[in-house]
């Protein structure tokens, strides 16, 4: 048995298409289609209501698509929201409890940075779970507000000097206290790597949530039987609630090699 149908991807905007990228890497013929919420971005400074009316919508959307599988590749939904997929007729994976198990394997002094939008570190999400798994850890949490706008900007050159000052301030208490795992808490930041392992050094393992979560989603497909088993070259949609002027520079950073100069569609999400 296999299901050829697309994974459906969303995020509050732009950041998600970090899991998009590590899916495309481990599972090459997995269709996706990929919904970010660019007009209404960033969700992380929002209220839980807001957030899970904007969750509702995304995968609302993406169902309209007859996606075989939904991904919350954004960690403010997947902390705040994660209870509106209950209702969801398809399989819905979400980031933070396969990043929480890949930090909690990869500690050795047991203090775990996390860094994240404040909705998430509001939420507790990530050290409810990594005290559940291990409870003498110690977690320090650094709430990045500033880093998504910084993202969704593109500014995340190796010598960018405003990313470089505000990564150093969220970073200083987890410096202080010695971490030696951090997780990318919100799927904006793993462009950020380069600038944080400098700040940080080599010794920090950073946990990248899309990598985490690809190995899930591929684990999820298989026990079920729902791999695609096309021989075709994947398809890639995308669409997006706003297209700004730093639009097609942002997607290039966050797809990578991967981008492909897509064509984006525009949707309006409230009316759908
Ligand atoms: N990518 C979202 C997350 O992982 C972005 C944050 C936001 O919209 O504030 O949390």
């Amino acid at each position: 048995m296999a299901d050829n149908r697309a994974i459906g991807v969303f995020d509050s905007g732009l950041g998600g298409l970090t899991v998009a990228r590590e899916i495309m890497k481990l599972l090459p013929r997995e269709n996706i289609v990929y919904f970010g919420d660019t007009g209404r971005v960033p969700y992380g400074t929002k209220g839980r209501d807001t957030i899970r009316k904007y969750a509702l919508q995304d995968e609302r959307f993406l169902l309209s698509h007859d996606v075989k599988m939904i991904v919350a590749a954004c960690g403010t939904v997947s902390s705040v929201a994660a209870d509106t997929a209950e209702v969801l007729p398809v399989p819905f994976i979400e980031v933070v409890s396969h990043s929480v198990r890949a930090a909690v394997s990869a500690t050795k002094n047991g203090k775990i940075g996390i860094l994240a939008t404040s909705a998430t570190i509001g939420s507790g999400a990530h050290k409810r779970q990594i005290l559940e798994l291990l409870p003498s850890a110690q977690v320090i949490e650094s709430a990045g507000t500033l880093l998504v706008p910084i993202v969704e900007e593109g500014w995340t050159a190796l010598d960018d000097a405003v990313a470089i000052e505000t990564l150093r301030r969220y970073l200083k208490p987890m410096i202080d206290a010695g971490i030696d795992t951090l997780i990318l808490g919100c799927t904006h930041f793993p462009v950020l790597s380069s600038i944080i392992r400098k700040i940080l050094g080599e010794t920090v393992t950073l946990i990248n949530m899309g990598e985490a979560t690809a190995l899930a989603i591929e684990k999820c497909l298989e026990q079920s039987g729902s791999l695609n088993d096309g021989t075709n070259s994947a398809q890639y949609k995308f669409y997006a609630s706003d297209k700004t002027e730093a639009f097609k520079s942002t997607v290039n950073i966050l797809l990578g090699s991967y981008n492909k100069d897509f064509e984006i569609e525009q949707v309006d999400i409230e009316k759908l």
